[in-house]
């Protein structure tokens, strides 16, 4: 049975979170983060620096970051935040975070949509958001929005994702996320271009990041980890999507993927029942039920 370990970047405190009705007070951020990390999760991403006018529930993400920091929590994993712009570096480097995440798009409309301006120009200002990181011994995080399809343009070629991939990467990212966002890739798909990817590029470096939203991402998730990805971002209770991504509600659910990682013999480092005592923790203080089929079905009688 393979044993290899599996990677798994929690998004939920943010890319589940930015897109709630209900805004979690900062004090419930942090419960949620460090409840997260206590389920064994290494590597989360707590909080965004963009414009509040934009995304108000990530509003104060500075004040997360120093509660994480005067909890110790900082040491006991990776936490990260997106950085659009200059100005939002500025405002991460007022903090004690370590890893930000630049995003971009594989599409021009949802690039204007998301951060108002085209491909080009953000790739101009991620690498003077990268150079801001660098000076600061930060590490950075590269993420491809749409790479399966977007919700303004429709189909996104393969040739323009590779591209894409390659521009991130000699930006010096240290791992380039490529994301479902709406959720319309299917198995083949994946595997095609993942397939290319690795030609390209090799796999080292490349994340996945699968949306459920038409059912597909668990075995999005197969087809990646028969190409060789060994890396996955997933959201806890299936919390999620993007404000400027219409119906792209439902990351996957972390606690589902964990569950069927575990069960196929990879190794994670989280623990299973934590991590849904946290997802329906999520479900109390949203008032709603999410789509995780772990938080409503539990563990499985073993005996
Ligand atoms: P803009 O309006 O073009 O910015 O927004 P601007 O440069 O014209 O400035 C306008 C005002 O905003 C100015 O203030 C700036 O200082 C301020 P004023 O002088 O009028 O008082 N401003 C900022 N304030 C706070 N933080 C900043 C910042 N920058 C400028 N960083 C901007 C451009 C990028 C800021 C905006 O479009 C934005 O915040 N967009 C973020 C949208 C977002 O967070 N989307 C969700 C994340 S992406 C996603 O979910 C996909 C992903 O999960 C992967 C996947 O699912 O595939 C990553
Ligand atoms: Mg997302």
């Amino acid at each position: 049975m393979a044993q290899k370990k599996i990677k798994i970047v929690e998004v939920g405190p943010r890319d589940g979170l930015q897109n709630e009705a209900i805004q979690l007070s900062v004090s419930h951020r942090v419960e949620l983060i460090e409840k997260l990390i206590r389920a064994g999760i290494h590597f989360v991403e707590v909080g965004a620096f963009v414009s509040p006018e934009w995304v108000p529930q990530m509003a104060n993400s500075d004040q997360v970051i120093a509660a994480l920091q005067k909890k110790g929590l900082l040491k006991k994993a990776d936490c990260s935040a997106l950085v659009p712009n200059p100005r939002g570096m500025e405002d991460a480097l007022k903090t004690s975070i370590q890893h930000i995440a630049v995003f971009g798009a594989c599409s021009e409309t949802f690039s204007k949509k998301n951060i108002n301006c085209s491909i080009d120009e953000s790739f101009q200002r991620f690498e003077d958001v990268i150079k801001m990181a660098k000076k600061h011994k930060i590490n950075v995080r590269g993420y491809l929005s749409t790479a399966f399809g977007c919700p303004y343009e429709g189909v996104v070629s393969e040739a323009q994702v590779l591209k894409l991939v390659g521009r991130m990467l000699k930006l010096g990212v240290s791992e380039v996320s490529i994301g479902d966002t709406i959720g319309v890739g299917t198995p083949k798909q994946v595997e095609s271009l993942l397939k290319k990817v690795e030609k390209k590029y090799g796999l080292k470096k490349i994340a996945m990041h699968f949306h459920d939203t038409r059912g597909t991402a668990l075995a999005n998730v197969l087809a990646s980890l028969k190409t060789g990805v060994s890396t996955f971002d997933a959201s806890v209770g299936g919390l999620g999507g993007c404000p400027y991504a219409k119906g792209a509600s439902g990351n996957l659910a972390t606690e589902d993927l964990i569950y069927m990682l575990h069960g196929m013999g990879y190794k994670t480092g989280i623990q299973l029942d934590r991590l849904i005592e946290t997802a329906r923790w999520v479900e109390q203080h949203l008032g709603r039920p999410l789509p995780s089929r772990m938080a409503k079905a539990g563990l499985p009688l073993r005996k």
